[in-house]
């Protein structure tokens, strides 16, 4: 007997009840049992509201104009109310702090299980089992909200899988993860389909697709594209079109004129040899620039959460005025304390931390905030006010601007997030992205010398990314100081100008981007893995931190 497909959607349109235009329109898709399908295409394409149509949530929960059909594992879901659909479609949010509200790590994982009826004897071995699959297993007792971002972001998986439903549907579920997790959840989530569940996950990070099944590309609430990932990741100026950017190794072929999909940096170095391609002569590394005056200097600086468990254990590090330093790390090795500690939300326990030549302590609250501004992990922590204008407004009240200048400053930091448009909005009703975005005006309208941004372009496109970061390139132009903390190694390597990765509180490497980079032992070590460009021109003997380096590097012949 032939089982039903896990979803078959004919014909789907649906319009957001304030919605100016249809954010779905003539979806048909068919998705067979135990395949793992990728979603990508531009933010606002409609890949959460295709998601959503899976379990119901649009437009059960998100009311609107909905029509067509969808079933589920062959049964017609249009009567079916969200709560119904939870034991068959797990699905973990773009936002999955949202989802996360019981008091402990254990908690949390049984919440999830004790409401879809799922008896005590299958739960105990599961929430063990899943949380240490997630590299919780140390953190059962803790308080969520006391994780790390990808912490959070690792029990909200663990919540969802271990509910073992059929079907799994992951809105960005690698955004605040390491590589190393990254690369472990999808491989665990390879493993679920050998046993027949199907997983469906929306990203922007397309390195993660290499072995799905089925890539799905999205443009303007219709389905546009639909192949397997060896056809589809390689249409790269199709990709780019979109505000999607291709994996790596496929930008490197698909520019060299070579049509075939290469898995890995070794298969492809081998394919480049092969084909007759080499590299110029090595290009000796380059120098790390002499640093600016110090702006920041940490020394021996100690801090713990908890009594006998010291995260920073005398850190010393120190920023020169101009730099665009990269913060790598794992989940949890005390990146956002850091940048916490430097701000002053935090207080150390011992150490000093000097800003601008003065102690840390010394300055006011008001001066503070003139010399140093941080946008957070998650910007919800630090949007209050009920529009955009009146967010950004708010810090100018605060370090004392004149209140005749303060909405033309506002909308000059809206106008360069490209927020202009949004002023009267509630910050609640937009994208996480734009809410990172409208963050990040708040903080430039004051105009620190000195910017602190913890991974500031998760849940942004291509474009967005690109935006953002070239945002901050001027920004260090103009005399800026900038540390930018990120799981993207590959955004570290074209962006920063000064690469720091930390391990357990402690600075392990420090330098020149390619220099970092080039130590992939250490890297390894602390489960961080360089762009894919850049293990590629190892092999081939250059080193280069982006794929555009390398191209310019390779030629063809001897
Ligand atoms: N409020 C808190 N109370 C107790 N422990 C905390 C708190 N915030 C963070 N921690 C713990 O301190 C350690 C460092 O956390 P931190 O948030 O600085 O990590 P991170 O490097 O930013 O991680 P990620 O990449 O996941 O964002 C982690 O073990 C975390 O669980
Ligand atoms: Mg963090």
């Amino acid at each position: 007997m032939n089982s039903p497909p896990a979803f078959s959607l004919q014909d789907v349109h649906f319009t957001y009840r304030r919605g100016i235009r249809p954010a779905l329109e003539r979806i048909a898709l068919e998705v067979p049992r135990g395949a793992f399908i990728g979603i990508v295409g531009a933010n606002g394409a409609g890949k959460s509201t295709l998601s959503f149509t899976f379990n119901r949530i649009v437009p059960g929960f998100f009311r609107g104009d909905f029509r067509g059909t969808v079933k589920v594992l062959g049964a017609d879901i249009s009567s079916a109310k969200v709560a119904d659909m939870a034991a068959t479609v797990g699905m973990v949010f773009q936002d999955f702090e949202a989802q996360i509200f019981s008091t402990s790590v254990h908690h949390e994982v049984a919440f999830v299980m004790e409401n879809l009826g799922i008896p005590r004897q299958r739960m105990l071995p599961n929430i063990a089992h899943w949380l240490q699959e997630m590299a919780l297993g140390g953190l059962t007792d803790r308080d969520p909200a006391t994780l790390s971002g990808g912490q959070k972001q690792r029990l909200a998986l663990a919540s969802v899988l271990a509910a073992e439903p059929p079907v799994l549907v992951l809105d960005e579920p690698t955004t605040d993860l390491d590589p190393v997790a990254s690369q472990e959840l999808i491989r665990c989530l390879e493993n679920l389909t050998q046993t027949g569940r199907t997983v469906v996950l929306v990203t922007h990070d397309l390195e993660t697709l290499a072995k799905a099944d089925t890539v799905l590309m999205m443009s303007q609430g219709s389905i546009i594209g639909k192949g397997p990932p060896g056809e589809m990741l390689m249409q790269v100026e199709m990709l780019q079109s979109h505000s999607v950017r291709p994996p790596q190794l496929a930008q490197v072929f698909a520019s060299l004129g070579i049509e075939e999909y290469p898995p890995d940096p070794h298969t492809a170095a081998k394919r480049l040899a092969d084909l007759g391609f080499s590299t110029q002569s090595r290009q000796p590394l380059p120098v790390s620039p002499p640093t600016g005056t110090p702006i920041l200097v940490v020394e021996e600086l100690r801090f713990s959460y908890r009594p006998g468990d010291e995260l920073f254990q005398g850190l010393n590090l120190s920023i020169g005025e101009g730099e665009c330093m990269a913060l790598l790390g794992p989940n949890g090795s005390g990146k956002t304390t850091l940048l916490n500690l430097i701000s002053g939300i935090r207080k150390p326990h011992g150490g000093s931390i000097r800003l601008g030549g003065q102690a840390l302590p010394q300055l006011s609250p008001a001066e503070r905030a003139k010399q140093v501004g941080i946008v957070f992990q998650n910007p919800d922590h630090q949007i209050f006010q009920s529009n955009c204008l009146e967010e950004v407004s708010f810090g100018l009240h605060h370090i004392g601007v004149p209140s005749g200048k303060i909405r033309a400053r506002a909308m000059a930091a809206l106008e360069v997030v490209n927020l202009a448009d949004k002023a009267g909005i509630d910050p609640f009703t937009m994208t996480k992205g734009e809410r990172k975005k409208l963050a990040l005006a708040s903080v430039l309208a004051c105009e620190p010398r000195f910017v602190l941004l913890d991974e500031p372009t998760t849940g942004l496109d291509a474009r967005e990314q690109d935006a953002l970061m070239n945002l901050v390139s001027h920004l260090v132009a103009q005399g800026h100081t900038v540390v930018f903390i990120t799981h993207s190694i590959s955004l570290a390597a074209r962006y920063a100008s000064r690469v720091v990765v930390m391990s357990e509180g402690r600075v392990i490497l420090d330098g020149h981007p390619i220099e970092v980079l080039s130590d992939e032992t250490s890297l390894a070590r602390v489960g961080l893995i360089p762009p894919p460009a850049v293990q590629l021109g190892r092999l081939l003997g250059v080193a280069v931190r982006t794929p555009e380096e390398l191209l310019a590097s390779i030629t063809r012949g001897s």
